[in-house]
């Protein structure tokens, strides 16, 4: 009675298990490494970097590899959406395949963060190997603000790629120069160089529009790049090129950035300047900076207030300094000729008209 129980209880919990494993097979937020709470930009910024790590091209010994690479990309394409996130995140993956199934090829979703047409990992390009015919680069400028350099941001960029495709006919191909001889008499012979070429099937060119995920990382600098590969130009008898997005920063109405260190300009109040201020610069990512001043002000004083500016690009950890240069505004309207007194018994200043700057040295 009792061995009964226990086994009935064994195949109970076998029973549970496996339909646990049917209804919620895979967890993304695992797969992808990123809390319940993470945000569409975090879950893009995993997937970039787990994409690179579990590319099957780069894990051949691994014999699950292609499935790890399939489970990441399925992961993404599901939390990345916001739609199909909330349905996963109320029953599970079986509902976002019911209610409008996902590809989960894993290499679409790769090609529109990298490019596509293998990916060389920086292996050093094509050393050793033949040199292969590339499509020319195309370069663009990625016009990005402050903003996105501070907190990191992903863009979408459409673009129109030529893609061959299979035309009617044939055409010349893989032309080279070769030496030929003929005979033209006896013991007289002409060498000439002629085009030898083969014929190749023909292709047509058609443009097939490509959403491509570009990562604006936090702390790029102007002229850092972003490439994809086999984006670019493309050429008949090989590759096609890369396409370069440039960063260039667009001018920030409150913000100059030099280096890592950002700058700007704060006017106060002349009775500000005289008896000292609090106030709360409103940071890029929103967040406040407190800069409290007890000292007097005079314009052009500096305030320089530690790790509020850039983050750094090679290590996000790091910041660089925000440099506050004040400015003071003065009263516009006079004064009457009590005020006038009582001022200069406050300030109790020797006259500073004695004081010739412009003629120092003259
Ligand atoms: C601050 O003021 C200086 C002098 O007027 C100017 O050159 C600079 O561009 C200003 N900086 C910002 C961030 O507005």
């Amino acid at each position: 009675m009792k061995i009964l129980a226990n086994t009935s209880f064994i195949f109970l919990f076998i029973l549970s298990h496996f339909v646990l494993d049917v209804v919620c097979s895979r967890d993304f937020y695992k797969i992808l490494g990123v809390s319940r709470s993470a945000s569409t930009n975090q879950v893009k910024k995993a997937y970039r970097k787990l994409a690179k790590e579990l590319h099957p091209d780069k894990n051949t010994d691994d014999p699950n590899a292609q499935e790890k690479f399939q489970d990441l990309g399925a992961a993404y394409e599901v939390l990345a959406d916001p739609d199909k996130r909330a349905l996963y995140d109320k029953c599970g993956e079986e509902c976002v395949k019911r209610e409008g199934g996902h590809s989960d090829s894993g290499f679409d979703v790769f090609n529109s963060f990298f490019g596509d047409f293998g990916f060389s990992f920086g292996n050093g390009g094509n050393g050793g190997e033949r040199e292969v015919a590339k499509g020319a680069d195309i370069v663009m400028e990625l016009s990005v603000t402050l903003e996105e350099l501070y907190s990191g941001n992903f863009v979408e960029i459409t673009h129109n790629k030529p893609v061959a495709k299979p035309a009617k006919g044939t055409r010349k191909c893989n032309c080279r120069q070769e030496m030929v001889t003929r005979q033209l008499g006896p013991g007289r012979f002409q060498m000439m160089q002629q085009q030898v070429c083969d014929e190749c099937p023909n292709v047509k060119f058609v443009s097939e529009e490509r959403v491509l995920e570009v990562e604006i990382e936090s702390g790029m600098r102007d002229g850092q790049e972003q490439r994809f590969v086999g984006e670019g130009e493309p050429h008949i008898d090989g590759e096609p090129g890369d396409l370069r997005l440039v960063i260039s920063t667009t001018p920030h109405p409150r913000f100059e950035r030099r280096g890592d260190d950002l700058y700007t300009n704060v006017t106060v109040s002349l009775t500000d300047a005289l008896i000292g201020f609090e106030m709360d610069i409103p940071h890029l990512d929103g967040h406040k900076v407190r800069i409290v001043r007890d000292k007097i002000t005079f314009p052009g004083a500096r305030i320089r207030k530690k790790g509020e500016g850039m983050p750094n690009y090679e290590n996000n950890n790091l910041f660089g300094n925000l440099i506050v240069t004040l400015d003071v505004e003065f009263p516009k309207d006079g004064l009457s000729q009590e005020n006038k007194e009582r001022i200069k018994e406050i300030l109790n200043q020797e006259p500073v008209t004695k004081v010739y700057n412009g003629l120092r040295g003259y």
